[in-house]
């Protein structure tokens, strides 16, 4: 187990770039099983999460190299269509896999993803979209195990535009006979980065970015080269930590349009942003001002993985503020951790209501998931004495790289401990 133990009150100043999009990666990672060929992927972030699925994609044949912030890899031949149980059980995103293995192999069978530190996350959307492509599907003793002899193009509408549902539909679709258009798919950026790395591999598709995705299926895939979009939620939460420290920060290789739900939540709380080509500066100021309400939404909404961090900045500003969490239920349990620190914070269902105080106390806190815990470390930076966080290597480290050697680049008082 990892823990930071982090001496707070330091103001964050510095330059720092984005690394390449976890949320991105993870779903091109698996694309990249579909055209039998080489992919050579660029900007890798260098997570915990992405070498569970570079480890998956070995153990199930393919070959794949490593480079600095480039992988290789070679889906050329047989692979075993068995996904191993323990990374799906470990990592809920890896269900992506399963629309991949059946675009290229019509089968597949993997363990259901279990329960999740974030409320419960059914995978009914992706079942029937797939089901509706043509899959029959079949679940016993915790393992989905889906087949066919060929998918056929649909029209398929989602009841929500679930970003892992619109995924896995794509990956399926690029290889069935006919046209597949998805109603209500998810806009996020990720979804345009995959269409985009799938059109390299010789894909068909159009409209990623908008509600409805049209895929045109085709039998001919070839090799693909591709670059990382920049990651708009390790940005977002730089910018959080300047802001919540009084901060001026550079942040570097960025996206502006992916970052816009956030810039107008922290102009709104006093914080000043010049924006560059792509890159933002931010300087935060003497005392932040609550916001009337934040709600989470699909994108271009407030992304629900800002929302923690955000939380962590309206414990500190002058007045009341409201976060209304509309994606996932029980996406609060940073919260908990928070009052320790002295934050006034009141949860009523998927109502969040934070009264300001002047200032937060360092606290033993423990990381509870991914962005929670990155939500901790900022309340940490921005508290008065020591904040220590345990588990760190199990949640933060999944989706930050180098979490703390940036931040100490950026003055804070930060150290990594491994017990
Ligand atoms: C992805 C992101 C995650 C982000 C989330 C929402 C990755 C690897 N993860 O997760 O970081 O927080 O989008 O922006 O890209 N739902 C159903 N049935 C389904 C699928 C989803 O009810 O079949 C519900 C979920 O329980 C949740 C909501 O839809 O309440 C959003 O989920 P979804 O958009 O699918 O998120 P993920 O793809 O899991």
């Amino acid at each position: 187990m990892s823990r930071y133990i982090i001496n707070g009150g330091k103001k964050l100043e510095g330059e720092i770039e984005s690394d390449g999009s976890k949320n991105s990666v993870l779903p091109i990672l698996a694309a990249s099983l579909i055209n039998g060929n080489e992919s050579i992927i660029h900007n890798i972030p260098e997570l915990k999460d992405v070498h569970t699925l570079s480890n998956v994609l070995e153990n199930i044949g393919c070959k794949v190299e490593y480079n600095g912030n480039t992988m290789v890899i070679n889906s050329k031949g047989e692979l075993n269509t068995n996904i191993p149980e323990k990374p799906v059980k470990e990592m809920r995103s890896s269900i992506i896999l399963m629309g991949a293995m059946l675009g290229r192999f019509k089968k597949v069978m993997i363990s259901y993803p279990g329960g999740c530190e974030i409320g419960p996350r059914p995978i009914d959307l992706h079942l029937m979209g797939l089901k509706k492509l043509g899959v029959n599907i079949t679940e016993s003793h915790g393992y989905i195990t889906c087949q066919c002899d060929k998918l056929i193009g649909k029209e398929i509408h989602l009841d929500y535009p679930s970003v892992g549902a619109t995924e896995n539909i794509m990956l399926a679709a690029v290889s069935a006979e006919g046209v597949t258009i998805i109603q209500n798919a998810a806009r996020e950026p990720e979804i345009i980065d995959l269409q985009e790395f799938m059109n390299k591999t010789g894909a068909n598709i159009i409209g990623a970015g908008s509600s409805t995705i049209k895929i045109l299926g085709t039998k001919k895939f070839c090799n693909a080269e591709h670059t990382i979009i920049p990651d708009r939620i390790v940005a977002g939460t730089f910018l959080i930590a300047a802001a919540i420290t009084g901060g001026t920060i550079l942040l570097k290789n960025v996206l502006i349009d992916h970052l816009k739900p956030l810039m107008s939540k922290l102009t709104e709380s006093g914080c000043s942003i010049e924006k560059f080509e792509n890159a933002i500066k931010i300087r935060g100021p003497k005392r932040l001002n609550a916001i009337d309400i934040v709600r989470t939404q699909p994108y271009p909404g407030f992304p629900t993985d800002l929302q923690a961090q955000f939380m962590s900045l309206t414990t500190i500003a002058k007045g009341t503020s409201i976060i209304v969490e509309t994606v996932f239920e029980n996406r609060y349990k940073h919260a908990e951790e928070l009052l320790k620190m002295g934050a006034k914070i009141k949860i009523d269902g998927r109502t969040a209501i934070i009264r300001g105080v002047k200032e937060l106390t360092g606290a033993r806190l423990t990381a509870k998931d991914l962005r929670g815990g990155a939500a901790l470390v900022l309340a940490g930076l921005a508290a008065e004495g020591i904040t220590t966080i345990d588990n760190t290597d199990n949640h933060i480290e999944r989706g930050y790289a180098d979490f703390d050697v940036k931040l100490k680049k950026l003055g804070a008082d930060i150290t990594k401990v491994d017990l």
